[in-house]
């Protein structure tokens, strides 16, 4: 039997006190976290990650007021989109204060922080006591985590995990940096261009690529398995016998081995919801490879576009 809620949360915020890390549920993925003003629990993370220590980490906090503990806020508008989008899957870069750890930043002058939309996770930073440095509770270049055990394949050895079933958006954060001219988004996620073109206007300006980040890479969260993008081409070079579908539209379903629907009505967002969890399900099963079915890339679908092709990249 699964252990109350509330008794996980306790012990996780003892462990992370203790400078331990602890797995946890966001809205968006499982998060492998750490006490953010603590370099040395900080550094675990990535020795357990096998992340490269150029790509830093997001803090997460429980309540606006606590940003100008960890970062300035130098523009007003940084408050109108938090306020609006927080608790949520958004990320913002901000100027950091030396509280933090360079490490959590990769020696990077900037932070990048957020309020995540899942009770479990803010009670588990507001028991801590501190903010939360968390990436995504998977293998560096893996699938990202969207249930506890997924985070179990990965992680035999982390201190705690807390199995709070499965997470409701699905897809990582959207990140975005504020200019002086408007908002740029670095990473695509479920709130978009167009939610966030309701408060601050689009960016002209485009930040060079100064760090080789996971969000940034083109190869990442991949299968185990030869992963490709759905095409007529390539549905006439492979033995769809021995292969799975992940579907969205359902029209390509035939003749596949596995199919697993994302989305019952061609609903973008349940697809982002269950677009991992049925990457982790197909690399979990005995096809030989995986299929994905693209999508339009705008809105959601540009972010579904990004996992799906950084996921293939390799196979290509
Ligand atoms: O939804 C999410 O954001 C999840 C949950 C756990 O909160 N976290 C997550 O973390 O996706 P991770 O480590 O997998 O991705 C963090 C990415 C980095 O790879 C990098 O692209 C970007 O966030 N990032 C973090 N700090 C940054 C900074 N100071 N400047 C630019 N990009 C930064
Ligand atoms: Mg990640």
């Amino acid at each position: 039997m699964q252990m109350d809620i509330n008794k996980q949360i306790n012990i996780a915020a003892n462990l992370i006190k203790e400078g331990k890390i602890v797995a946890f549920p966001t809205e968006t993925v499982y998060g492998l976290g750490a006490n953010a003003l603590n370099a040395a629990a900080v550094a675990k993370i990535f020795e357990l990650k096998q992340r490269p220590s150029f790509d830093p980490l997001i803090v997460h906090i429980d309540d606006i007021s606590s940003i100008e503990n960890i970062a300035y806020v130098n523009n007003p508008k940084i408050y109108d989109i938090a306020k609006k989008f927080w608790p949520g899957p958004l990320t913002i870069i901000l100027p950091k204060k030396n509280i933090i750890p360079d490490i959590v930043t990769s020696g990077l002058p900037t932070v990048g922080i957020r309020i995540p939309n899942n009770h479990i996770a803010l009670e588990l930073i507001k028991k801590s006591g501190c903010p939360i440095a968390a990436p995504s509770a998977n293998k560096f270049g893996k699938i990202s985590p969207t249930r506890a055990i997924h985070v179990k394949k990965y992680f035999s050895d982390v201190d705690f995990i807390i199995d709070g079933g499965k997470t409701t958006v699905g897809i990582e954060s959207t990140i975005i940096k504020i200019n002086d001219d408007g908002f740029e988004i670095l990473r695509f996620g479920v709130i978009t261009e167009n939610d966030l073109s309701q408060i601050l206007p689009k960016s002209s300006k485009k930040t060079e690529n100064i760090i080789q980040a996971s969000g940034m890479m083109k190869s990442h969260y991949s299968p185990n398995k030869k992963f490709y993008l759905l095409s007529e081409d390539l549905l006439s070079r492979i033995d769809k016998s021995s292969a799975g579908l992940i579907s969205f539209t359902g029209k390509y379903n035939d003749g596949f081995k596995k199919v697993i629907q994302c989305s019952q009505n061609n609903n973008i967002l349940e697809y982002a919801i269950n677009i991992f969890d049925a990457m982790h399900q197909m690399e979990d099963s005995d096809v030989e490879l995986i299929v994905a079915e693209p999508v339009e890339e705008i809105g959601i679908g540009k972010a579904i576009m990004d996992r799906l092709k950084k996921a293939a990249y390799q196979h290509k």
